[in-house]
């Protein structure tokens, strides 16, 4: 038996040189590559393959993986947006993604990103760089004046609900689904025009769909209170980033603390010595403001979450390979 990895990183290799330990019997082989058409091929001769990226599974790095007889892929994340179904389905693959290796790491992360914002950090960073030891004019807000505005209640969602109900923030939540202990406290609203309406702060935890891309535009916005601040840790489509740029020109938007960015792959991961190098305009913009804390689609990031993304990842491709059926299967027909 051999699965093949994608995209591993040094960080990851401890934790893979323990599964590979405790499972002597198969064969492990990884590249620091991730899938794309001309990396496909490395998986030759294996059963299953397992990966990470936030970029795109082509269908022609699929179509590779298909001709090499591979049918089982196992994704280290919960994401799985960058994949198209059709593909997955037409090819016959069965896909299984890690759908809890420690909501509390990016909850903790957004969560972080408020105090940040509420504290205003940046600014009193700043002015420690020019040996300024004052108070005024960075006069900070409490969370437990806050009302937070938390858009998806699962494993994410619901982690962030518990930590800033430890602040004594008050908290609303918006779901298509309502989680019974969520319900029975009372946090819902009906409607995401109402939780627009009542938060000071709105963190996103809720998966990208082509039905929710740039879900925060002009309009959602307008219904906004004055001076809102905007936390997303999901996903950077679900934001319109020319909307989020008028607001915080008008004031309208106080502040925004982004873990995911539209279009970060054309900058996150790589080192731009300054943010006047930074390619994408866009981005470039908004990592000018003081009131815009961007962090490079890290919030997943703790040594917790990549033992067991790499645990939970080749656990669930190997029981595909010995024909077992996962819990943590994707479901690609719906
Ligand atoms: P989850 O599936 O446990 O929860 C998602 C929730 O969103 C569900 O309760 C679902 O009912 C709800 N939902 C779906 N569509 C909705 C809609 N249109 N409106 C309102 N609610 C909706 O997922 P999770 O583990 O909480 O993760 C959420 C997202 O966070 C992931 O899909 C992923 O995109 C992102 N994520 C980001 C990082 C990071 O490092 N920044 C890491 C992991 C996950
Ligand atoms: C996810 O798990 O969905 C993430 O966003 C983390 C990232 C490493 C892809």
């Amino acid at each position: 038996m051999k699965i093949f990895a994608y995209g591993i990183r040094e960080d990851e290799q401890p934790a893979l040189k323990k599964w590979q330990a405790a499972h002597p019997d198969v064969e492990v082989a990884f590249t620091e590559y991730t899938l794309t058409a001309d990396s496909a091929h490395l998986a030759e001769g294996s059963n299953g393959v397992v990966t990470l990226q936030t970029s795109p599974y082509t269908r022609e790095a699929l179509e590779v993986l298909h001709q090499l007889g591979i049918k089982y892929i196992s994704i280290r994340n919960v994401g799985f947006d960058n994949f198209e179904f059709k593909d997955l389905n037409d090819l016959d693959f069965t896909l299984t993604n890690v759908p809890v290796y420690s909501p509390n790491a990016i909850a903790e992360h957004a969560v972080i990103l408020m105090g940040r914002l509420l504290r205003r950090v940046p600014e009193f960073d700043q002015k420690m760089d020019n040996g300024d030891f004052t108070w005024s004019p960075t006069i900070g807000k409490e969370y437990r004046e806050q009302t937070i505005g938390v858009v998806g209640t699962g494993h994410i969602g619901r982690v962030v609900i518990q930590i800033l109900q430890g602040f004594g923030a008050k908290v609303v939540a918006y779901d298509v689904y309502h989680n019974p202990d969520i319900e029975k406290q009372g946090l819902y609203v009906d409607s995401l025009e109402e939780l627009y309406k009542q938060s000071d702060i709105i963190t996103l935890h809720v998966p990208l769909f082509d039905s929710n891309k740039y879900m925060i535009n002009d309009e959602a916005i307008a219904q906004m209170k004055d001076g809102v601040y905007i936390i997303n840790c999901a996903r950077g489509e679900l934001i319109d980033t020319d909307a989020l740029i008028k607001g915080l020109d008008s004031g309208k938007i106080g502040g925004a603390g982004l873990d995911v960015l539209d279009d970060e792959n054309s900058v996150f991961g790589k080192v731009w010595s300054s943010v006047d190098n930074i390619p994408n305009e866009k981005i470039r913009n908004l990592a000018k403001r003081l009131n815009v804390i961007i962090t490079p689609h890290s919030a997943f990031y703790t040594e917790t979450a990549i033992h067991n993304m790499i645990t939970t990842s080749f656990d669930s491709n190997l029981a595909l390979i010995e024909g077992k059926k996962p819990q943590n299967i994707v479901d690609t027909h719906k």
